[in-house]
């Protein structure tokens, strides 16, 4: 695996393998790797040529109260993690590279941005979607792959894929959990025992909205309401939001018909964790 710090060197290695007609997929991430970004890794590893993984803790999307400073990091498990996996290139940025002085330009998708977790990190998303698009720049990716974990992101991320005429096709790919049920998350790593104990309610309650449904309830309002009380059970834990929406405009739904996504946000003491799945109604 090479490791690759600069664009320059980046862009140059990368034309390389695309002068010989091979494809490059590619994994963005923050780091602190699990299971759940090596699963897309290997996802990438089987579905192109060449597998391009980047780790760059991305400035632009976190507010000025948010943990950027405290965001896990381990560079050296990480590159040993994805050298074992059989990863090509490995890009580590640092925050000169991707916002060299006077840098401006930021990528916003409207309303989408605003709804979910949008509300309560003004910002985030138009920092998510300016360093995809400027990793897409300078990976050309043929096939980039995300994770369900982050519903919301990869929404916004195929909208701004379509709206710009983009050549890369995104693959979203299913949240890998603990055994308990935990969506796995770097985040997961500030969580005391007893608060990791805690944290297993947010799954419970979205297991508990599809089975539900499965006995016939249709209504949002009932469903969302059986999750709040749930979750409220458990002292450590302080809802952000639960919601019910659509999976293109994120709209709230009130009636269930085929699909909905049922995605929500939750503190666990100072720990902010996101889960959601994606409700079905057989028939
Ligand atoms: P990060 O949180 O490191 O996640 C990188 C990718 O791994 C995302 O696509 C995310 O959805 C996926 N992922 C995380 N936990 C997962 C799980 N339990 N199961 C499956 N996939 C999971 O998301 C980001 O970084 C950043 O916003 C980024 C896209 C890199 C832009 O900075």
């Amino acid at each position: 695996m090479k490791i690759v710090t600069k664009i320059i060197d980046v862009k140059k290695e990368l034309k390389e393998v695309r002068s010989h007609g091979k494809t490059i997929g590619f994994v963005p991430t923050m780091g602190y790797l699990h299971e759940g970004h090596l699963s897309l890794v290997r996802e990438s590893l089987q579905n192109t040529d060449v597998t391009v993984v980047s780790i760059f803790i991305n400035p632009a999307q976190f507010g000025p109260k948010e943990d950027f400073k405290e965001y896990p990091r381990d560079l050296e498990r990480d590159s040993e993690l994805l050298e074992r996996e059989g990863v090509d290139y490995l890009f580590v940025p640092d925050k000169n590279e991707i916002y060299p002085e006077g840098y401006e330009t930021y990528i916003e998708v409207l309303n989408l941005q605003d709804k979910l977790c949008g509300c309560s990190r003004p910002g985030h998303f138009r920092g998510v979607n300016t360093v995809v698009l400027k990793l897409f720049n300078i990976i050309y990716p043929d096939i980039s792959f995300f994770g369900q974990k982050d519903a919301q992101q990869a929404v916004i991320l195929k909208r701004m894929v379509q709206d710009l005429d983009l050549d890369v096709r995104i693959e979203v790919l299913p949240i890998i959990r603990e055994k308990d049920g935990l969506a796995l998350s770097s985040r997961n790593a500030y969580l005391s025992q007893e608060e990791r104990k805690a944290a297993l309610v947010l799954s419970k309650s979205l297991k508990e909205a599809q089975s539900m449904i499965e006995k016939g309830e249709r209504d949002s309002v009932e469903i969302v309401n059986r999750m709040r009380e749930m979750i409220n059970s458990e002292p450590l834990v302080k809802i952000e939001y639960i919601e019910i929406v659509d999976m293109v405009k994120l709209n709230p739904i009130a009636r269930m018909e085929k699909e909905a996504l049922a995605a929500l946000a939750a503190y666990i003491g100072k720990v902010r964790l996101i889960d959601n799945t994606i409700l079905r109604v057989e028939g």
